[in-house]
């Protein structure tokens, strides 16, 4: 199975070239299975219902979010009603929607993907670790899903690593997001779980991870309140990751960054 996993939509040009790249991706990439996140897509905080329609559309299978989930109120009835919207599955027992989908595939195959969010330098939630050996447990990668995919939501690189290592063999991909910065570390695990501490953002990257340098610089000089931030809207670098899976095992073969656009250099894998 191949994979694509775009890391945080940040505001209105990082949701358009979000969605102007999906469809290329898929079909140049033969992509099986597209995730985004979505926490940022609002002017860099939340996503309302029209934008994560938007990038349905362009062919996300599963949309994740993270600690901005809750921003717009009003996408909360729809990720109520939403099984492909998801939220950390981490928030107390009662929050609505879910932290994890079964996807059906068109050719049958079935694909588990979970969002999960880390504690460290984030907010108390329950357990991630334990919250997902509990989601996990009703499932076997090779047996009865082809593959799991994790969008481990999280500030803390020791943290992504430490949940990457426990899972590593149980799940097709671990991906952080959260930091709005690529990093360089994928790699498939020992036991086969390919795994990228962060993904990067879908945005400007003449900016403050995301956001307009000038205020944001500013919060850093001056130590109280200033402007409201908005999302710097120069051309976005669409990053993310390439997943190919073995069919027998669900485990991974190859991870490769995915980088297009924008002020980064480019990265696109050969298929
Ligand atoms: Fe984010
Ligand atoms: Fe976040």
């Amino acid at each position: 199975m191949r994979i694509l996993f775009l890391g945080d939509t940040v505001g209105r040009t990082g949701r358009e070239a979000a969605a102007a790249a999906l469809p290329m991706l898929r079909a140049a990439l033969k992509i099986d299975l597209a995730i985004v996140n979505a926490e940022n897509a609002s002017h860099g905080f939340g996503v309302a219902p029209e934008m994560a329609r938007t990038l349905f559309d362009a062919g996300a299978d599963v949309i994740t979010l993270g600690n901005h989930a809750w921003d717009r109120r009003e996408i909360i009835p729809t990720i109520a009603e939403t099984p492909r919207l998801i939220r950390p599955l981490n928030f107390p027992p009662g929050t609505p929607g879910a932290g994890s989908v079964l996807v059906a595939l068109p050719d049958g195959r079935s694909a588990l993907v979970l969002n999960v969010m880390g504690r460290l330098f984030m907010d108390p939630l329950d357990c991630p670790f334990r919250g997902t050996a509990e989601a996990l447990a009703r499932y076997r990668l090779g047996v009865t899903v082809a593959a799991i995919v994790i969008d481990f939501h999280a500030e803390a690189t020791s943290e992504k690593m430490a949940f990457a290592h426990s899972f590593d063999g149980a799940v097709s991909l671990v991906v952080g997001t959260h930091t709005h910065c690529p990093s360089a570390d994928h790699q498939v695990l020992p036991g086969g779980t390919a795994f990228l501490s962060d993904a990067g953002m879908c945005g400007d990257y003449d900016s403050v991870i995301g956001m307009q340098k000038d205020p944001a610089a500013q919060r850093f000089w001056r130590k109280m309140p200033g402007e409201r931030l908005a999302p710097a809207e120069g051309e976005s670098t669409v990053c993310g990751v390439f997943v190919e899976t073995d069919p027998a095992t669900g485990l991974a073969r190859r991870i490769e960054p995915v980088r297009m656009g924008g002020r980064l250099s480019p990265a696109m894998p050969t298929v």
